[in-house]
Parts: C-alpha cells; sequence; structure tokens
C-alpha cells in the first residue's frame, strides 16, 4: 500500500486500495470491542470553526477506542483569537507532541497551505461547501454491511447537492469505487459536472433506485434571496420522504442521510422510524471508520495490536 497520506482534505487523497485497508481495519476494531494499550502515545485534537455534534464526538471517542486521549480544542480560547496563524498554531501543537488535529472549517482553501507537509496529520471534518471525506468513508461502511455489494446497486441522491459538502465527497467516493448512482433534486441545486441520470421526482428516485441518500437544504450556504415558504412547501412535496410515499411502491430503498435530519423537509417521522431508515447506522459505524483512519494515519498508533 502507498504511503497514506498526512493530510486527509478530499477523497481525491486516497487510492482505492487504501480506502478498502480503511474499511477493513474500521470492520475489525467494531468485532474487537476491548481494545488498548491506554498508554500509547499521541493524543487527538478537534478544532470546530462550525458547530458538530456527529463528526466532533465521534472523533473524540474514536480516540478513545484506540487509547488515546481526544480533546476539544476550542478555537475561540486559543491563540488563534489573539492573531496567531494557523500555521504556528499546528507548529506548536506539533511540538507539544499531540498525534493528529481534526478541523472543520467554513473555509474551501483553509488546507490549502498545508498540502506540501503538514507538520502533524491534519484531517478535514468539513470545508465550507467542498468536502467531508470522513462522512464519505463512513457511509462506505455502512453500505457494504447493510447491502454486502454497494457495487452491484445503485444509489440516489437527494437534494441540496450543489451546496453540499457531503455529496461532493459522496460522488467523488462512489465513482473511485465503481458505485452506480443517480441524482433528484430541484434544476438549481444539480452538480452539473455529475454524468449521471437524474430522477424527476422522489418516486422516479424510489423506482429508479436501491438506496435513497438525502441531503439537508444548506440553507446556510445558498446565495442571493433566502428560500421562501412557496418553495420549501414544493421541494417537500416533490422530493421529500414520507411514509406514505414509500407505502405507494412495491419496492421500498435504504434510506441514508449524514444528519442533522430537518424533520418533516427531507423526510417525515414516520418515515425516519421505520426499519428503512439507517442514518443511525451511519452514526454507530462513525466511531469505528474515524478510528481506522486515526490508526493509518499516526504513525505512533500504526503499530497497535490490530492488522495494519
Ligand atoms: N454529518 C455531520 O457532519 O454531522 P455534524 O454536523 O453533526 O457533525
Amino acid at each position: 500500500m502507498t504511503e497514506f497520506p498526512k493530510l486527509l482534505e478530499s477523497i481525491d487523497d486516497l487510492t482505492s486500495q487504501q480506502i478498502h485497508s480503511l474499511i477493513s481495519l474500521a470492520f475489525h476494531l467494531k468485532s474487537s470491542p476491548s481494545l488498548g494499550p491506554p498508554e500509547r502515545n499521541g493524543s487527538v485534537l478537534a478544532a470546530f470553526f462550525e458547530n458538530s455534534t456527529r463528526t466532533k464526538y465521534s472523533f473524540l471517542k474514536a480516540a478513545w477506542q484506540l487509547g488515546l486521549q481526544g480533546s476539544d480544542f476550542p478555537v475561540e480560547k486559543s491563540s488563534l483569537a489573539k492573531g496567531e496563524s494557523f500555521g504556528e498554531t499546528l507548529k506548536a501543537l506539533y511540538h507539544q507532541g499531540h498525534g493528529a488535529l481534526v478541523v472543520r472549517t467554513p473555509d474551501e482553501n483553509f488546507f490549502r497551505p498545508f498540502r506540501e507537509s503538514p507538520p502533524l496529520p491534519l484531517i478535514n471534518a468539513g470545508n465550507g461547501m467542498a468536502e467531508h471525506p470522513t462522512q464519505a468513508l463512513v457511509d462506505l461502511m455502512t453500505f457494504q454491511e447493510l447491502m454486502s455489494s454497494p457495487q452491484e446497486k445503485t444509489f440516489c441522491l437527494v437534494g441540496d447537492i450543489k451546496h453540499s459538502r457531503v455529496a461532493h465527497s459522496l460522488t467523488k467516493l462512489w465513482a473511485k469505487m465503481g458505485i452506480p448512482f443517480m441524482t433528484a433534486g430541484p434544476r438549481d441545486w444539480r452538480d452539473d459536472s455529475l454524468d449521471v441520470p437524474h430522477a424527476l421526482d422522489i418516486h422516479e428516485a424510489i423506482e429508479g433506485s436501491d438506496a435513497l441518500y438525502l441531503l439537508r437544504i444548506q440553507l446556510e450556504r445558498h446565495s442571493g434571496p433566502p428560500m421562501n415558504s412557496e418553495a420549501l412547501a414544493q421541494y417537500i412535496q416533490d422530493f421529500g420522504v414520507t411514509a406514505s410515499k414509500l407505502a405507494a411502491h412495491k419496492k421500498c430503498p435504504l434510506i441514508f442521510h449524514p444528519g442533522p435530519v430537518q424533520k418533516g423537509v427531507e423526510l417525515d417521522g414516520e418515515a425516519m422510524n421505520s426499519q428503512a431508515y439507517r442514518g443511525y447506522d451511519q452514526v454507530r459505524n462513525s466511531t469505528w471508520l474515524r478510528a481506522s483512519l486515526l490508526a493509518h494515519m499516526i504513525p505512533e498508533v500504526r503499530h497497535g495490536p490490530w492488522p495494519l
């Protein structure tokens, strides 16, 4: 396997072999719940310039699962607030001996200065509209677990594709791993770089796919006037998933969502409580996949009691 990257900014940074290795170790860790050793050298810091529940706390739990210490790095209380650059901050953290830094930022270009040689392993936990590579990797693990051969299934990515960093990583990952997919959603939110079939409404999406991957409307990333109530109602009618819409079809696809779900918009409460909804499987797998990633990226951890 080629050397694992020291900066994970994009799905483009990983080879197919590295992705297979990540997923394989994640399953191994998931099936070996008592891991050690707790005294392992290294710590993982999470610097989040935007809010998060799933990503931040799954990274902290993942560190703990490997016997590392995971700590929040509250950016507003750090010397960044005194004007210190992020580059200097990284060097200080490296010389303190931390194992890795996980960053969420609204800035799509945030990682650019560190592409050549980051002082310590650096992981993109979402950068603006650009990418959210670890969410896509968590999802791939979940697809493999629930659908065994996702390459033989068709996924439909539904909603605000253009403004979604999850969508940008996921479509790269699906293409890289040979997983067929289509899209559905309003014209203005399509990604014109994708040469895949497009469903005109949620009924076509349900008929044409084995799994729906729903996206939150990224209102905070829209330019122009805010979405009005008529446009929202039209979106819900055309692309919202409800239990009654699902019941109108003989087949019922699995339903994935990276969270947080806007209940009553992309998915109603009844559909969310059904067997079809697998969002909590994604959350459960997130700690194992991220533990696998940390084990691949932190040199001191690579040689732990796991097959790497
Ligand atoms: N999926 C995801 O990124 O969720 P959070 O914003 O809660 O981290």
